[in-house]
């Protein structure tokens, strides 16, 4: 993704011409950088080559998942819905883990069923709930325990899981019981610890914090696990001069910890491999001058993109099309939608615009098109799939006829 004298390529193709062709709002991703992202994060943990299991929650669209299975993940899903979306792609179902806190008795009979590799279970309640099951199926299921080990991310609270008050995982007591009673149990089989401290880390420390946490634990309790599961969350840069986080001390530290504890590592990371893939194309409807600000009108809002709404987020937005006249005013790029918090970023010093000029919002491809909403009855966008120059939708725009 890069400006060809003053327009926007994504690999081969001119962002323009896609848009005339597809309309706007429109997210585009590049394969390219989907593949990049996926060899990257296999690098940075070369060493004890892990398994890489994609959050299906960041992007759940069939096609990419199908593309990101085709380049050796797997999937961590957190519904039936995703679930059977992995399976749909053509994930190996040993290649599939499940994570959640309410997971329902129909949800875990039909992961049961399909032999997914380990269900991460969140409570003793759900513990017994999976017990009840597997004994009425007359069936040995292989499970996993997800630890809250009290670890603050260091990032925004909204999405911060790690910490004692948050709902996910268990506590260090209940986790020891809970290892007792299934050491006794004939149905299910404890295989792997679990942990997720949150979303968008950039430290490193964190992450060493939560694996201290764990080598204690496990020397205290002198269990074999067969896999470590240490989730996702690696933080991606929205700004271009913001922090990245040290793959290399966050692997020097889980090699450590391998050293203690030999088994499997599993990973589960969704923004870091396709957040920055995808771009979401807009065009100005009105420019709407008051004394202090520009509000820039865009026909996108926050259905199709809900972050900067809902977090607060700031996603960088850049012209599709670069002039040399700068702005002096202050832009304020607002989505139609009859919310205050409908509003994406406010910048000083933007190339001047005009109605009907295109924008990009930036590194949106992880948590944008999956929580996206129809909410004022709007549609969702059409999402394009850029490989080279080849050009493919991977979602249809929807219809209104559909909604209406
Ligand atoms: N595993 C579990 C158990 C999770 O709960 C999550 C994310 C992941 C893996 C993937 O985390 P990632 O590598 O993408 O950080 N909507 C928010 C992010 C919520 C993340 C929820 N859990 C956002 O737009 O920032």
């Amino acid at each position: 993704m890069k400006y060809i004298k003053n327009s926007f390529l994504i690999e081969k193709v001119n962002l323009q011409k896609l848009t005339k062709k597809f309309e706007t709002p429109l997210y585009c991703y590049s394969y390219e950088k989907l593949k990049h992202n996926i060899n990257n994060f296999k690098l940075n943990f070369k060493s004890f080559s892990p398994l890489i299991c994609f959050a299906l929650k960041a992007n759940s669209n069939l096609k990419i998942i199908k593309e990101i299975k085709k380049l050796g993940l797997g999937a961590d899903v957190v519904s039936k819905g995703e679930l059977m979306k992995a399976l749909k792609a053509g994930v190996n179902s040993k290649k599939i883990v499940y994570s959640g806190v309410g997971k329902t008795s129909s949800e875990l009979s039909y992961a049961i069923d399909k032999k997914i590799l380990l269900i991460n279970s969140e409570s003793r309640s759900e513990v017994l709930e999976i017990e009840k099951l597997a004994k009425s199926k007359k069936k040995i299921v292989d499970i996993g325990i997800r630890l809250n080990p009290n670890t603050d991310a260091k990032t925004l609270s909204q999405i911060s899981t790690g910490k004692k008050e948050n709902k996910f995982g268990v506590n260090e007591k209940t986790f020891i019981e809970l290892v007792n009673y299934i050491k006794k149990s004939k149905y299910i089989n404890l295989k792997c610890l679990s942990v997720h401290i949150g979303s968008q880390i950039i430290n490193h420390k964190p992450y060493e914090k939560m694996l201290r946490v764990i080598d204690k634990l496990i020397r205290k309790i002198n269990y074999k696990f067969e896999f470590i599961d240490l989730g996702g969350g690696m933080g991606i840069s929205y700004q271009e001069s913001k922090k990245k986080l040290n793959y290399k001390k966050y692997s020097h530290a889980v090699k450590k910890l391998l050293k203690k504890h030999d088994c499997k590592i599993i990973f589960e990371p969704g923004r870091s491999i396709i957040g920055n893939t995808g771009i979401l194309v807009s065009k100005v409807i009105y420019i709407k001058e008051n004394q202090t600000k520009n509000f820039i009108i865009l026909d996108a809002a926050m259905n199709d993109f809900m972050r900067p709404a809902l977090y607060g987020a700031k996603h960088r937005i850049i012209p599709l099309n670069r002039k040399r006249e700068i702005s002096k005013k202050t832009y304020e790029f607002v989505g139609p939608i009859c919310e205050t918090t409908d509003k994406f970023l406010t910048i000083n010093k933007f190339q001047k615009l005009n109605e009907k000029d295109l924008v990009i919002i930036c590194d949106v491809g992880a948590y944008g098109s999956s929580l996206s909403s129809n909410y004022n009855l709007r549609t969702k966008p059409v999402e394009i799939l850029v490989k080279g120059s080849k050009i493919s939708v991977v979602k249809k725009r929807q219809k209104l006829k559909d909604l209406v």
